[in-house]
C-alpha cells in the first residue's frame, strides 16, 4: 500500500485526483497539503475540504501551505480554466470540515520523519511546499521514498509558455530545489498527460455510475468548457496504482529559472553525452495506455 501525501492546488483535475486517490485501496492518503497555484491558497484549501466532504471523507486531514511562490508574487498572467472558485463554481454536496492548524510544510516534515523511507509525495501543483520542507529540514530528503509529480514538458511544447508547463512555471526555483534534492523522482509532464484526454463516452459513463464522486466529476468536466479535457493530475495517482501502464526514460532533469523566455523549462538530458557525467535523477514518463487508464478511473469512481 502506498503511503502518500498529496500536495495540490485544486483545480478541477486536482479534485479528480483527490477523489481517485480516496477511491483506491492501494493508496493510504496520509493528508492533503495545499498551495497557491490554480487559485490562491484560501481557495485551494477550501476546495480540498469541499472535495473530501463530497466523498464523505472529512477524516482526511487538510493542511494549508505556502501562499506564494518562493521568489515572488504569484504572476496572474494565465487565464484560469477552473472558474472563479477553482471548481467551476458548482454547488457540491457535503459540508466541508475544518483545516488542520499545523502548516503543510511542518506536516510533511513530521510525517516523513515518523516513517523514514515510507512516505511518497504526490505533487500535482507548484512545488513550493516540498521545496520549503527540504530547505527547512534537509535531512528529510533521503528519507522521502519518492516524489511523483505532474509537471514539466520534457520533449514537447509547454502550456503556459513556449517551453514551460504551468506547475513548474509558477515556481521554477522550488521545482529546481526538488529536482536537485536526490529524492527519486517520477515526472508525469505534458509529454504524457496531454495524451490522457477524457471524451464524451467516459464522461457519460461517470454520470451513469451515479456515485456522488462520479457525478461531481462529470459535472466539473462538463463545466470545464474544453473538448476532451486532459486529465493531467489524475495521471500521478494512476501511476501509483498501475505503473505498468506507463513507460518513459531515465534522464537528468533540471529546471531553467533565469528570467528569459525559457524560464520554467524542464531540460531532460537523456544520453550519456548530454548528461555530462551526471546520473539520471528522474524517470520522465512519456507514454501510457490511455484506454486502460480511463477505464480504471471510471471503474474506481463508480464503486462506492
Ligand atoms: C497543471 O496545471 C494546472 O492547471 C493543473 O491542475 C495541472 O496540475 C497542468 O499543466
Ligand atoms: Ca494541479
Amino acid at each position: 500500500r502506498h503511503r502518500i501525501i498529496l500536495d495540490c492546488d485544486p483545480g478541477v483535475d486536482d479534485a479528480i485526483a483527490i477523489l481517485l486517490a480516496l477511491a483506491c485501496p492501494e493508496i493510504e492518503l496520509l493528508g492533503i497539503t495545499c498551495v497557491t497555484g490554480n487559485k490562491d491558497l484560501s481557495f485551494t484549501t477550501n476546495n480540498a475540504l469541499r472535495i473530501c466532504a463530497l466523498a464523505d471523507r472529512s477524516d482526511i486531514p487538510v493542511y494549508a501551505g505556502c501562499t506564494r511562490p518562493l521568489m515572488g508574487p504569484y504572476q496572474r498572467k494565465w487565464p484560469s480554466v477552473h472558474g472563479t472558485d477553482g471548481l467551476c463554481d458548482l454547488d457540491l454536496p457535503g459540508k466541508p470540515g475544518v483545516l488542520v492548524e499545523e502548516h503543510a510544510v511542518d506536516f510533511i516534515i513530521r510525517k516523513v520523519l515518523a516513517a523514514p523511507g515510507e512516505v511518497s509525495l504526490c505533487v500535482i501543483g507548484p512545488m513550493t511546499n516540498i521545496a520549503l520542507a527540504i530547505v527547512k529540514a534537509p535531512h528529510i530528503a533521503p528519507l522521502i521514498r519518492s516524489v511523483v509529480f505532474m509537471g514539466g514538458a520534457a520533449f514537447c511544447p509547454g502550456n503556459s509558455g513556449p517551453l514551460a508547463e504551468f506547475n513548474i512555471l509558477v515556481d521554477p526555483e522550488a521545482a529546481e530545489i526538488v529536482m536537485s534534492s536526490g529524492i527519486p523522482l517520477v515526472m508525469l509532464g505534458l509529454d504524457v498527460t496531454q495524451k490522457v484526454r477524457i471524451g464524451e463516452g467516459h464522461v457519460a459513463a461517470l454520470e451513469q455510475a451515479g456515485t456522488a464522486a462520479a457525478v461531481a466529476i462529470g459535472a466539473m468536466l462538463r463545466a470545464y468548457g474544453s473538448n476532451d479535457p486532459c486529465l493531467h493530475d489524475p495521471c500521478a495517482i494512476l501511476y501509483y496504482i498501475a505503473p505498468d501502464l506507463f513507460s518513459g526514460v531515465e534522464a537528468h532533469v533540471r529546471v531553467l529559472a533565469n528570467p528569459t523566455e525559457a524560464r520554467g523549462a524542464t531540460v531532460a538530458a537523456v544520453s550519456e553525452r548530454h548528461r555530462d557525467g551526471r546520473p539520471p535523477n528522474c524517470l520522465v514518463v512519456t507514454d501510457c495506455d490511455v484506454e486502460k487508464l480511463l477505464s480504471i478511473l471510471v471503474d474506481r469512481m463508480g464503486d462506492g
